[in-house]
């Protein structure tokens, strides 16, 4: 049986049990242990093929996901890399990148990481603030260089994640743009501008406004048009495929600037969101409270976003589909969590699925339909490769979670479970 979209691609469900890169959900679990970051390694490569095939040269936003095992799959499929911090720089370099393959990113680089990256020899540098001024203070000469416009575009999608939009803390408004690329100083050379709308976005109807803000900055042969394209995080989601995207933006930058451009694309949840999954074990369940061994700590977004995700047990089938967003219980009320179990005509309960964290946003599903949870099941949240992993943190003491690889049946764990050990390792 197939399992919706959402989950990574040849991901199953056989005799009620998830499989995940051939692996078997359950005994994942009960080998690794819960939570874990599952990731189908082959969903990876699909997807950078995707949207390599293209006409675009693809920059993997590396935030989304930063784990070395993936760009290490990234840096072999071809693509490029962008970093925003002397950390993610660290990783890419780690990773195997070719530093001419790196693009550098941030609102606010000090100026040991503007040094690490002119040093290690990075491709591009996208200036931002005053990192021409900070460049000369390092004595770099002629380093290649995007500038970043705040185009001045809003976005339909969450304020949290919009970026270029006139209030945007990050890039230069084009007047300011405008004044550095008529007298650059001698320690850059800049050959193109950037923008980055914002993330999540449906479609790229708002490219075609943004565009003409660069326009008016003059001719440039490099354009980086940022990131942003949507995943589907429930099945109702119907995000654009990455080959239709990458034309998309293709035609309207080609339109705009001409076809004789290199035009660079950014994305990062496209390529890891849908390739990852969460395993939690269930520790608790009461009224209609489904607890978790996680929560906050390993993914965020519902907290910050108000972000929505489907669940399943890994080890048997819903009678309905697996919960997604304002499911209605018999009389057509939305179920609110807290209150009394309701049942579907087909004997499915909805449940809020919440962490172990002590704040009252610390809910992963506020509302999902799911057969009978009892305490040992292991639960699968799918879609969780972008922004997961990467703004896990330790709130309330919990080690973040593994990253395992799973590709061929063979699961290979990439990033080990903190310990115990580990949360006082700082301390001096
Ligand atoms: N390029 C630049 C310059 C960016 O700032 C970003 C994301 C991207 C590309 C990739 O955007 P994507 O394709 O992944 O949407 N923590 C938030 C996302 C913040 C993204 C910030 N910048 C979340 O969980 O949704």
């Amino acid at each position: 049986m197939t399992v919706s979209s959402v989950y990574p691609q040849h991901s199953y469900v056989k005799d009620g049990r998830f499989v995940i890169g051939g692996c078997d959900a359950t005994q994942l679990a009960l080998d690794h242990g819960t939570p874990a970051y599952v990731v189908a390694e082959d969903d990876l490569r699909a997807r950078a093929r995707e949207f390599a095939g293209g006409p675009a040269r693809i920059v993997y936003a590396s935030k989304a996901f930063p784990c070395t095992a993936a760009l290490r799959v990234f840096a072999e499929e071809g693509l490029s890399v962008d970093v925003a911090s002397g950390g993610e720089l660290h990783l890419a370099l780690q990773a195997g990148f070719d530093p001419a393959d790196v693009v550098v990113h941030g609102n606010a680089k000090s100026l040991e990481e503007l040094r690490l990256a002119a040093e290690a020899g990075v491709g591009l540098i996208v200036l931002d603030g005053s990192d021409a001024a900070k460049l000369t203070e390092l004595g770099v000469r002629g380093q290649r260089c995007l500038v970043r416009v705040v185009p001045g575009v809003e976005t339909d999608t969450h304020a949290g994640i919009m970026t270029g939009q006139e209030s945007s803390k990050f890039g230069l408004t084009p007047a300011e743009a405008a004044a550095l690329i008529a007298d650059p100083p001698a320690a850059v050379d800049i050959v193109g501008l950037h923008f980055h709308l914002g993330s999540q976005l449906f479609t790229a109807d708002p490219f075609t406004d943004a565009v003409q803000t660069l326009r008016q900055l003059g001719d440039f042969g490099v354009y980086d048009l940022g990131g942003g394209m949507a995943v589907g995080y429930t099945r109702e989601d119907e995000p654009p495929e990455p080959g239709e995207w990458v034309v998309a933006i293709t035609e309207i930058a080609h339109d705009a600037f001409g076809s004789d451009i290199e035009l660079l694309l950014e994305p990062g949840r496209a390529l890891v969101a849908n390739a990852g999954v969460t395993l939690y074990s269930v520790t608790d369940v009461k009224r209609s409270f489904v607890a978790v061994d996680g929560g906050m700590s390993d993914n965020l977004r519902p907290m910050l976003y108000g972000a929505r995700y489907e669940a399943r047990l890994a080890d048997r089938e819903c009678v309905t589909s697996p919960g997604g967003p304002n499911l209605r219980g018999p009389e057509g009320e939305t179920h609110r969590p807290g209150g009394p179990n309701l049942r579907g005509p087909e004997g499915e309960t909805h449940y809020a699925v919440v962490g172990k964290h002590c704040e009252s946003t610390d809910v992963l599903l506020s509302d999902v339909a799911l057969p009978e949870p009892v305490v040992g099941d292991v639960l699968v949240t799918p879609a969780t490769g972008a922004y997961g992993h990467a703004m896990a943190n330790n709130y309330n003491g919990i080690p973040r979670p593994p990253v395992i690889f799973c590709k061929d049946g063979e699961a290979r764990v990439v990033v080990r479970r903190e310990t115990y050990e580990d949360l006082t390792a700082r301390d001096c």
